[in-house]
């Protein structure tokens, strides 16, 4: 028997103006993504904004509906967006971020189970790294490597 210790990286920026301009520019699309979201049973808004390697910046956001389930979250609705509009364009990285009208989101929201499982099969079928940056609607903003740094032992096609 032996044990692994799974680690990855985790930037902590302390706040939006310490990003690069670019990482700005793309975190900022998805705050305006935000403003649209459709999110009136959990009032959690969530808007994400995923740029490709074509430079094409696709958003989206939180989609809910009465039937609870039918719903979907920004990082899907973005993703899948990308995946419909630019078949075979790799993402480069993704911003993702939330507020919510019952509480002032101050810690970096973090993709659900689902979404990074949906994010991995493009990046495995990409062979590259998409970069997610997470942030609140104020406080620390979060860069993660890759969608495998945070789905460690991801469930991927190669198993079928
Ligand atoms: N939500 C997202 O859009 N992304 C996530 O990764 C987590 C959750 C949405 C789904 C639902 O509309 C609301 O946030 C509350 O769960």
């Amino acid at each position: 028997m032996k044990k692994e210790k799974i680690e990855f990286e985790l930037t902590i920026f302390d706040g939006f103006d310490e990003l690069s301009d670019d990482s700005k520019s793309l975190m900022q699309q998805a705050v305006e993504a935000r403003r649209n979201a459709y999110a009136p049973y959990s009032k959690f808004q969530v808007g994400a904004a995923v740029l490709l390697e074509n430079d094409e910046v696709i958003i989206g956001n939180n989609q809910e509906n009465a039937s609870y389930p039918s719903g979907l979250c920004a990082e899907r609705v973005a993703i899948f967006y990308a995946g419909a509009k630019y078949p075979g364009v790799a993402i480069k990285s993704v911003a993702i971020t939330a507020t919510s009208k019952n509480y002032q989101v101050q810690t970096p929201a973090a993709p659900c189970g689902n979404c990074r499982q949906a994010m991995s099969e493009y990046e495995v079928k990409q062979k590259s790294p998409i970069k997610v940056l997470l942030m609140g609607e104020s406080g620390p903003v979060y860069e993660c490597n890759s969608i495998s740094d945070i789905l460690p032992l991801g469930f991927d096609s190669s198993y079928l």
